[in-house]
């Protein structure tokens, strides 16, 4: 078994960059095929000849990538959202789940309650309400600023929000306003007219601004199982179970964008729908 291990390791190591000495295995899962070619891929990728080892890597250099399809060679990678939706055929054994061997979140580095999500070369905390910093150490207090001011770090001065736009729930690091209700596209444009920014919550304190409003969250979707991402291309955590689900639905697409309901999570939705419009003043 060790040696087996080891002639892995020597196998990846060659594959990936020598800075990493930490790698990742693939099991392979239940047999199950794809029902749509593009379902659920990792953004950017498109199905291609590979060989299994060069595929592997990808998919262990990839933060999208959950599970690999290798079948004929053709390599694809899918996104977490995938697996519910790989059509059951017990037959086709080609669809591998992505493990990695180190676990980097072992020594609990995230504090006050946050959560540890481990990835390849680090991990990534998911700090609790009124709490910041790569380990969740710091918290809201420590950037008071007076009413309607806002500052970006410890360092930084308190500054005023732009006219029209005040801070919310004590959440210092940005300026928001609230609009009304309206479908997507027109909140998007409502908050460009303002000079402003659809709302991009990425952390859980700033997810609870305005809860429990139903409000819109800008990441927006153009296929079915393609995963949310901010303006930025950096991924949406945060998703409340079982979505984005499509309602349910693996060929059409009905739910395009993020909104969160009266609640802290996101969950898919169709745009057309009207929900509470918040601009915020940095992206
Ligand atoms: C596959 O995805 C591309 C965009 O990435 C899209 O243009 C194409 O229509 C999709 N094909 C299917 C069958 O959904
Ligand atoms: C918040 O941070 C301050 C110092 O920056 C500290 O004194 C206080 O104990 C912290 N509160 C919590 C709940 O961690
Ligand atoms: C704090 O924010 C200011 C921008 O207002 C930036 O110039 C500075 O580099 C930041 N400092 C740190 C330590 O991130
Ligand atoms: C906005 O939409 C929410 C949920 O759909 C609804 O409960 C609320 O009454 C609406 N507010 C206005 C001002 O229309």
């Amino acid at each position: 078994m060790k040696i087996l291990i080891s002639l892995f390791l020597a196998l990846y190591n060659g594959r990936l960059s020598q800075e990493s000495n930490n790698a990742g295995s693939f099991q392979l899962v239940k047999g199950k095929n794809v029902p749509f070619h593009n379902f659920s891929l990792v953004p950017n990728n498109s199905p291609l000849k590979l060989s299994k080892i060069i595929c592997f890597s990808q998919c262990l250099r990839n933060e999208f990538c959950s599970f690999v399809v290798y079948k004929n060679s053709i390599c694809s990678l899918h996104t977490e959202y995938a697996l519910s939706r790989l059509v059951l055929d017990t037959n086709v054994k080609v669809v591998f789940q992505k493990k990695f061997i180190f676990d980097h979140c072992i020594s609990s580095p995230c504090m006050n309650s946050a959560t540890c999500v481990n990835k390849l070369d680090e991990y990534v905390c998911l700090c609790d309400d009124g709490f910041f910093g790569t380990n969740c150490e710091k918290n809201i207090s420590s950037y008071s600023c007076p009413a309607d001011n806002y500052r970006l770090n410890e360092t930084d001065s308190c500054k005023p929000c732009m006219t029209g736009f005040t801070t919310l729930n004590n959440y210092p690091f940005n300026c928001y306003k609230i609009d009304g209700n309206r479908t997507f596209e027109s909140a998007k444009l409502f908050c460009q007219s303002l000079n402003s920014f659809l709302w991009r919550p990425k952390t859980l304190t700033e997810r609870n601004i305005y809860n429990p409003h139903w409000r819109w969250a800008e990441s927006k979707i153009t296929y079915v199982g393609q995963p949310y991402v901010w303006p930025d291309g950096s991924k949406v955590y945060g998703m409340a179970n079982g979505e984005p689900e499509n309602m349910g639905e693996n060929k059409y697409l009905h739910e395009n964008v993020l909104m969160l309901p009266h609640v802290s999570v996101f969950c898919d939705f169709n745009s057309q729908h009207e929900f509470l419009t918040i601009c915020q003043q940095l992206s």
